[in-house]
């Protein structure tokens, strides 16, 4: 990746962690951590859970999703390029899980060391042509791979991240741009893996005051389950096997 891409990021991130505490805004309110247990166990289903798995984890930040696969794994291995971020992810993980400071692209593994490779808001940072590979060469074959994702298909994730001057009144990071469905499955398979899916869901908003969470969630499922609400869902879940 260009190494100025990478420097934004860190410096980007390096700020959230002293400013949040947390890898993203609404990590921290009710509706946010239901979001991401949700998206979490999406995560490790698609991974298969099983006690022999190694898993590397790409842009683990503060380990939000990272105590809800741990247990699940042999280890799981997170790297991230924010040291303000990893220091969290190691406070809270204690020795849970391995946190690695490291550039997606530039990891310090043999390939072919992971089962299963996974990430939780991370894809839409990086450049898909040149972090795909790298999962590929890092699983074993036959190893798996998931990822929770926004979708751009979502009125507020296209208006906010489209439009210039929506843009900049976001906390987002300078590089990041959300994909669609389509996108990602064609880069999946271009990049060696097979059965690439990708399934929109989720319609449970960060800041959902705690006593609508329960309607919202139900009236969210329902929407998901519809087939064009269905793809206006704020979040996907991707998954493919390495060929
Ligand atoms: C939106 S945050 C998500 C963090 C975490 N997965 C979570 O769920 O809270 C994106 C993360 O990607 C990390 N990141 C950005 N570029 C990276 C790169 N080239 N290699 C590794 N991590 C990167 C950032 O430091 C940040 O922690």
């Amino acid at each position: 990746m260009d190494p100025d891409r990478v420097r934004r990021e860190q410096d980007h991130f390096d700020k959230v962690a002293e400013a949040e505490g947390y890898s993203w805004w609404g990590a921290g309110t009710p509706a946010g951590k239901l979001r991401t247990e949700r998206r979490s166990a999406l995560v490790r289903d698609a991974l298969g859970p099983d006690p022999r798995k190694l898993v590397l984890e790409i842009g683990c930040g503060s380990g939000e999703m990272t105590p809800h696969l741990a247990g699940h794994f042999r280890l799981v291995v997170g790297i991230d390029v924010s040291l303000g971020l990893l220091k969290r992810f190691r406070q809270r993980l204690g020795g849970q899980a391995a946190g690695v400071l490291a550039d997606g692209e530039r990891l310090p593994f043999r390939p072919g060391t992971f089962d299963a490779v996974c990430g939780n808001n991370i894809l839409h940072h990086l450049e898909l042509d040149r972090i795909l590979p790298v999962c590929a060469r890092q699983l074993k074959s036959g190893g798996r791979l998931a990822f929770a994702e926004p979708n751009l298909l979502n009125p507020q994730n296209w208006i906010e991240n489209r439009i210039t001057f929506v843009r900049r009144l976001r906390p987002y990071s300078p590089d990041e741009m959300p994909f669609t469905r389509w996108h990602i499955v064609r880069k999946l398979k271009e990049h060696g893996f097979r059965d690439a899916r990708a399934r929109p869901f989720d319609f449970l908003h960060p800041s959902t005051p705690d006593r609508l969470i329960p309607a919202v969630s139900a009236f969210g499922r329902f929407l998901e389950r519809m087939p064009l609400t269905g793809e206006i869902a704020g979040s996907m879940i991707i998954s493919a096997v390495k060929i």
